[in-house]
């Protein structure tokens, strides 16, 4: 068989061994132990893990890199995040957005996030972002996934022209329908919302990730409503929630009651443990909340759960780079996920879980697949968490589109030797 690329000796997520990954016209073509490379390029991955690239299933890029634009948030608050984005709306340019948005996308390609689900204000009447994201996700499609959701920001409803924009969008070509029912006036008007956004994506034949009941209010039920307008709809396997953070503080029996509808429903969760931490419990004294949906309660449901970044330097979140491993060592933190299994687990939540809930085809190691993948400088998904593992070689179709030399700083549990020299790291042609 001819190959392109073969990555020797590798370490797979499902803790197999010694594995390697020929690559094909941009695809994977064998997996196996002694493949024949024959005039390929080979990467030597000995005792590293390679594993499919990472997924953000929540981003903000219409807003990343923005941050102290017009000025810095000082309260912290959701609130006055979404103030401050108002402030900034009339005053961006197209070229701002796209020269923003293709800086992150560089930074994600070197930390290996090949895929994102990025949200995209369509509140103000010039659709500004949203002409600026589809040119962007034109430019950056040899690179990454790029799905866009049409999130009414400022409310469906309390927005006057939310609505009709949001079709603007999607007759644009934005992906995604979503909705942020807790921002509406009224609770029945955020059920409403849930109600009319989830027919729009029915009629259309598209997905629905919606903020919902981004908030510390017990009360909140807008989770509850999508479900069940899944349900109505038949729209199961294509509805996420992102946030769900009142389910933090909702009361247990009703949540014993909610999490079996949202399974049935077949509706995804979607976390953003960094920016759940500094914009939730605002209100507390204490004790205060942590404000994190219910992420090991609705594993064991068997709720399909991802973790997201959401943000990178904007209204909302001053830090953060782009690094799904560090999204992971939070989320695992917060949700006291802290068994190997359970670390393992959130591996996958910044992995092939976002990617089954996106919908990306050809995702994943087997024969057959994509060639798309992250080399890593650790032996297992434990170990890339625990030191937030350096990206050595990222794949796409085959080809190494960033990679970085082999760091000396972080030790690893196996005690091996850190010595190396990174040039033993570097692809050999036709060896
Ligand atoms: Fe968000």
């Amino acid at each position: 068989m001819e190959l392109d690329l073969v990555v020797r000796n590798a370490n797979l997520p499902n803790g197999q061994k010694g594995v390697d990954i020929g690559v094909a016209d941009g695809r994977i073509a064998a997996n196996g132990p002694n493949l024949d490379g024959q005039g390929a390029t080979e990467i030597d991955a000995t005792g590293m893990l390679v594993a499919p690239p990472f997924v953000d299933a929540h981003f903000h890029m219409d807003a990343t890199l923005s941050l102290g634009r017009p000025r810095l948030n000082q309260s912290g608050t959701l609130l006055e995040g979404i103030a401050l984005w108002g402030e900034l709306k009339p005053i961006q340019t197209h070229d701002e957005i796209i020269e923003r948005a293709l800086r992150y996308c560089d930074l994600a390609v070197s930390q290996g996030v090949l895929a994102i689900r990025s949200h995209v204000d369509i509140c103000d009447d010039s659709l500004l972002g949203v002409e600026a994201l589809l040119d962007v996700k034109k430019k950056i499609s040899d690179y990454i996934d790029l799905q866009l959701v049409a999130f009414p920001q400022d409310g469906f409803y309390r927005s006057p022209t939310a609505e009709q924009n949001l079709i603007r969008a999607l007759d644009m070509g934005v992906d995604v329908v979503g909705g942020i029912p807790h921002f509406e006036r009224t609770m029945a008007d955020g059920a409403k919302s849930v109600r009319a956004l989830c027919e729009i994506a029915e009629k259309r034949g598209l997905h629905v990730d919606m903020h919902c009941d981004e908030s510390d209010d017990p009360m909140s039920r807008h989770i509850e409503t999508l479900a069940r307008e899944t349900q109505r709809l038949g729209l199961q396997g294509r509805v996420a929630g992102s946030h769900l953070t009142s389910m933090h503080s909702m009361d247990n029996y009703y949540v014993s009651k909610l999490l079996p509808l949202i399974e049935e429903a077949g509706v995804a969760a979607i976390a953003n443990p960094l920016i759940n931490m500094v914009i939730q419990g605002r209100h507390d004294t204490y004790p205060k909340r942590r404000g994190m949906t219910r992420v090991p309660e609705m594993r064991q449901a068997g709720i399909a759960v991802a973790f997201g970044a959401d943000c990178v330097m904007d209204p909302w979140y001053p830090l953060g780079q782009a690094d799904m491993l560090e999204v992971a060592h939070m989320g695992l933190h917060v949700a006291q996920l802290t068994s190997r299994d359970e670390i393992d687990w959130c591996f996958g939540a910044v992995t092939e879980t976002p990617a089954r809930i996106l919908g990306i085809e050809g995702y994943g190691l087997e024969v057959g697949c994509n060639a798309d993948m992250v080399v890593l400088q650790a032996s297992d998904t434990i170990e890339a968490i625990r030191i937030k593992a350096a990206r050595l070689f990222v794949i796409r179709r085959g080809k190494v589109i960033a990679s970085q030399p082999r760091q000396i700083t972080k030790l690893s549990l196996d005690g091996r030797p850190d010595s190396i020299d990174a040039a033993d790291y570097a692809p050999t042609e036709g060896a």
